[in-house]
């Protein structure tokens, strides 16, 4: 079996349906926001604020090169511009199944508007939000659905049960 990969926009739900079919298949757990953290001792917006954007993206490819020498396949949850950069498609390519949760701009806004949600992610600070959500996504669309294998259509009723349930069916595990 290969590991699954999660992509998707911010606010997705990516990290909950990771979790969720992490226990549900009994397989390891990787947040690739959370690795950077732990190696870097520093929160994402620190990271951003101190050493810029660039210095984060390349931290992203590194995680990426560093699970590629897994041993047993696992969950892998991406933050949400890691399949932004061709290298990074090609290492995604190398390191499992790619399912995209693709949610519509307005359930993003609806999920991202908590302050507790966009404060915490630099790439919507001191922005109109959903002018921002709506540029970034669709700047990312393509990209989303070039480095995909399955894409799970979100809609706002769907709990996580349901994304867990058409990820699982859709690799057919
Ligand atoms: C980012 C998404 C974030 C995090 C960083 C940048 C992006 O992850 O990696 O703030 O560029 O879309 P989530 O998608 O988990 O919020």
């Amino acid at each position: 079996m290969k590991s699954l990969i999660l992509e998707g926009f911010m606010g997705c739900g990516k990290s909950s349906a990771a979790e969720a079919l992490s226990k549900e298949l009994d397989l390891p757990l990787y947040d690739t926001d959370a690795l950077i953290e732990k190696k870097q001792n520093m929160t994402i917006n620190e990271i951003f604020d101190k050493m810029g954007e660039p210095a984060f993206r390349d931290m992203e490819t590194k995680v990426l090169e560093e699970l590629g020498s897994l041993k047993r396949p696992g969950i892998i949850s991406l933050g949400g511009g890691m399949p932004v950069r061709p290298e990074n498609r090609e290492l995604l390519k190398k390191l499992g199944v790619v399912f995209y949760l693709k949610a519509p701009a307005d359930l993003l806004y609806d999920r991202l508007m908590d302050g507790k949600e966009n404060e915490s992610r630099p790439m919507l600070k001191g922005h109109d939000l959903k002018e921002r959500i709506e540029g970034l996504l669709n700047e990312r669309e393509e990209v989303y659905l070039s480095a995909a294998d399955f894409t799970v259509a979100l809609s706002p009723g769907m709990s996580v049960k349901d994304i867990v349930f058409s990820v699982r069916k859709a690799c057919g595990i």
